[in-house]
């Protein structure tokens, strides 16, 4: 049984409640963040932090928490259900009213919860094989850089990635990839460059995009943030995709075709491993 958070309290999962009333369930007026824990510590945390502040900035949601108290509810959940290796996610949403598309009267206390969720990030098989995505138009609303819990499009498209054996999606808009359901997209030119979307309203601005694109520089890689196009793909060497949930993941194949020799690559292969030793290295 987990330990979850509600708001302020620690509570057996089975314990846990929420209004119906909550305009999180009513109108997914809420944000969220999926933090990874290594070893039972927090791997950027404090970026983490600063998205979930401009999410909750472009959307006009107060939230009274502090960085600290963030912090603390983080530690006591990892702590609480013994989680050596995994996630904590949590959400805020502005709270219950009476059902109104406009936003309920000021002072309408947040619902804040927390849970988390044990996963095998440093020894993952997929890691090891590589996975296969569908490409899907992309169909979801023109801000997609604000972290909400509106998933309902990706999660239709997961769903029909799962049904075709394939194990992700990703999203396609004008001939041009946007990013993956749950994670942003990659690929390695045949001149080793690394080319990923730029940031915009199109695509969440990665807080694992942002680690590995330093790592790549550090390693002295030529990187392009641009959008690459489908037929880009058809001449990759590589490709992958990052989220905290995968860190570096390789891309073998992309809509039933081979990327490259259809093997994890060597670029994907070296960012993971950097990657993962600085989160080791850096994680509270
Ligand atoms: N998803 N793009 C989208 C649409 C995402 O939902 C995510 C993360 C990312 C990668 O962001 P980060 O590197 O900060 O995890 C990109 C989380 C993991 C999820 O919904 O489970």
């Amino acid at each position: 049984m987990r330990t979850v958070f509600v708001n302020g309290n620690y509570v057996d999962e089975n314990d846990a409640k929420i209004s119906v009333f909550d305009r999180g369930f009513l109108f997914a007026d809420g944000v969220y963040e999926v933090t990874s824990v290594l070893g039972g510590k927090l791997v950027d945390f404090e970026g983490h932090f600063a998205r979930l502040r401009r999410s909750l900035g472009e959307l006009e949601m107060g939230f009274d928490m502090s960085r600290d108290q963030l912090l603390d509810m983080h530690r006591e959940l990892v702590s609480r259900n013994r989680l050596d290796e995994g996630l904590v996610y949590m959400q805020v949403t502005r709270g219950a009213a009476d059902r109104d598309f406009a936003f309920p009267p000021e002072g309408t206390p947040n619902t804040v919860v927390g849970f988390t969720q044990s996963l095998n990030l440093l020894d993952s098989p997929k890691a090891k094989t590589g996975i296969s995505v569908i490409l899907a138009d992309d169909l979801r609303w023109g801000r997609c850089d604000i972290k909400t819990v509106q998933l309902l499009y990706p999660s239709l498209v997961s769903m029909q990635a799962r049904r075709q054996g394939e194990q992700g999606a990703w999203l396609v808009r004008d001939g041009f990839v946007t990013e993956g359901t749950a994670n942003n997209a990659y690929i390695v030119t045949k001149e080793g460059t690394i080319v990923t979307r730029d940031l915009s309203p199109s695509i969440l601005s990665g807080i694992t995009r942002k680690a590995v694109l330093a790592c790549a520089d550090k390693l002295q890689m030529k990187v392009e943030e641009r959008p690459f196009s489908v037929e880009e793909i058809a001449n990759a060497k590589e490709a992958f995709t990052t989220a905290s949930t995968i860190f570096v993941m390789p891309v073998i194949e992309v809509e039933g075709k081979k990327v490259g020799d259809g093997q994890p690559g060597p670029v994907a292969r070296k960012l993971r491993e950097i990657y993962i030793e600085e989160s080791l290295k850096n994680a509270i």
